[in-house]
């Protein structure tokens, strides 16, 4: 569709967690004229549904170099060790900042800030908020933030595809905004940068830690520009989410790992705590590591689930410590302070995405990416816990840098001369059954056979679909662009997965069950045109 609006703009961020608001601030407070577009309202994404916390090396006797020692060891060989660099060493920096924005961290009776441990951490290192509601105080201090300054922001505006210039610069997106009066339909904002922060994809997965807005559109908004996405066959699966039945479908509710760090045990349906003598760090190994090993148990003993153990906590120490957790367990009528908690791995984080250097920018001038829909680098083939945030907000900062440098080119800046290209529309109910094909086909667990069952699923899917929508009039809604993006992204991460002929971090091949560095100490590509689209 041609867009029916338009606005003009320095730059425009799409997406409104911890990484896309905190680069329009930084570029707002540049002078820079900034819009954030973002799907649902400010708050929806991801970010303000992170517990455990953020990772930084800012307690006495840590240092930015042992925080690297456990991220490079957590990323399997993969992640860039000058990425990785960059990120711890600016991360404590970066955190206080944040707190001078406004986010309040808890604190210990001394007045520094209380951290706790996660899987893959050798050291207490995970600042956290209200207990467990560290993306919910970062995202209420962001969005706070934004307001105050005034930053021109768009809720209910899902970004379609990328305008370019006739030199193949960056000019600005195509949004879908449904309700927002002044802006309705499909209309542009034109910018000759945009901050791609449109945050994960595991709502291609039946069972997943991610809101319903996590679609992966940054990635395939990414890949129909032209731009190179990487790893994407690292979805890190988290241990521990709470188990409401083998057919629970969407968003779960998460039990952190700093309820591992603060001391719970994993039991199987015997009451054996099977982490002691699989790790030196047992509960605390990394989260490809734990995964793994519930997914072993459960098999062996044909087990939907597994339990963690923390009980000894006690009722006080639950509430003041994971008032978050324990709401949510007892509202599907579990105690946690009484009975040890189902646990089973889910769909967690997207550690691959749209391919960057140390400032953000991906292959496509002037286009940038930033959070979970990102791959700089430092996170390898398995993300370290409470890495993510922290992600978000070093590389943001340094997007804004680099775009404040290059200065807005508006000089000459031609109107978009490409016309946009405009996705496939597919049928919106097909998110279910492509959930299935994932979960079933593309899991914590793969071979080869079962991706590429999963890949002629999802070629037949594509086919009805689209036969689907040629029969229909009716304009396109937001749940069929979403769809579009669902099958475009989770057809690119099964190519990745069927390439990657080994077990590498949280990419795990049952026929291919060694992790074989002279081969494939590598990272995968895919563009549009290596898996078919
Ligand atoms: C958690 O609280 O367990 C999640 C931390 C993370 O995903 O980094």
């Amino acid at each position: 569709p041609e867009p029916g609006w338009a606005i003009d703009a320095d730059v425009v961020v799409v997406g409104s967690g911890v990484a896309g608001l905190t680069a329009a601030l930084r570029c707002t407070a540049a002078g820079l004229r900034t819009v954030v577009v973002t799907k649902a309202l400010l708050d929806d994404g991801s970010t303000r549904w992170a517990q455990g916390g953020i990772a930084a090396a800012l307690g006495e006797g840590d240092t930015p170099e042992q925080h690297l020692d456990d991220t490079l060891v957590a990323g399997a060989g993969l992640c860039d060790e000058r990425a990785v660099r960059t990120l711890v060493t600016e991360g404590p920096d970066a955190v206080r900042r944040l707190i001078e924005t406004g986010a309040h961290f808890d604190t210990t009776s001394e007045g520094e800030i209380a951290l706790t441990r996660e899987g893959g951490h050798h050291r207490r290192r995970i600042a956290h908020a209200g207990g467990d509601a560290t993306g919910a105080e970062i995202s209420r201090a962001l969005v706070e933030a934004i307001r105050d300054r005034g930053v021109h922001t768009v809720e209910h505006a899902l970004v379609l595809d990328l305008l370019t210039d006739a030199a193949g610069r960056t000019a600005g997106v195509t949004l879908h905004v449904m309700d927002e009066g002044q802006h309705d339909g499909v209309g542009a904002v034109h910018a000759p940068a945009v901050v791609l922060a449109t945050g994960g994809m595991g709502q291609i997965f039946s069972a997943t830690t991610n809101p319903p807005v996590s679609t992966g559109d940054g990635v395939a908004l990414a890949l129909r520009a032209g731009a190179e996405v990487s790893d994407l066959e690292f979805v890190q699966f988290h241990p521990t989410v709470l188990f409401l039945g083998a057919g629970a479908e969407g968003q779960q509710p998460l039990v952190s790992e700093a309820v591992r760090g603060e001391g719970a045990h994993l039991v199987d349906a015997d009451g054996v705590r099977f982490m002691l003598g699989q790790h030196e760090l047992a509960e605390l190994a990394p989260r490809d590591v734990v995964a793994k090993a519930i997914t072993r148990r459960m098999r062996e003993q044909d087990a939907e689930h597994m339990y963690l153990d923390a009980r000894h906590f006690g009722a006080e120490m639950w509430e003041r410590r994971f008032p978050t957790i324990l709401a949510a367990c007892r509202a599907h009528g579990i105690d946690p302070v009484t009975e040890p908690i189902p646990v089973a791995p889910a769909a967690h984080y997207a550690s691959g995405g749209v391919r960057t250097d140390l400032y953000g920018r991906t292959t496509v001038p002037g286009l940038y990416a930033c959070g979970e829909v990102a791959c700089t680098g430092v996170h390898g083939a398995n993300r370290l816990a409470s890495n993510s945030l922290l992600e978000g907000l070093v590389f943001a900062e340094r997007i804004a840098e680099d775009v404040v440098a290059n200065g807005p080119h508006r000089e000459g800046t031609p109107v978009p001369s490409a016309p946009p290209r405009v996705m496939p529309v597919l049928k919106p109910g097909l998110r279910p059954d492509l959930q299935r094909i994932m979960s079933a086909n593309a899991g914590v667990l793969r071979s080869g056979e079962s991706l590429r069952r999963a890949a002629a699923a999802l070629e037949e899917l594509s086919v009805d679909a689209v036969m689907d929508h040629l029969g229909r009039s009716s304009e396109p809604c937001t749940e069929a662009w979403e769809a579009a993006n669902l099958l475009e992204v989770a057809g690119a991460l099964v190519t990745a997965a069927l390439a990657r002929e080994e077990t590498r971090g949280c990419h795990w091949r049952e026929d291919r069950p060694e992790r074989d560095d002279a081969a494939w100490r590598r990272h995968l590509i895919v563009s549009r045109d290596s898996h078919g689209l």
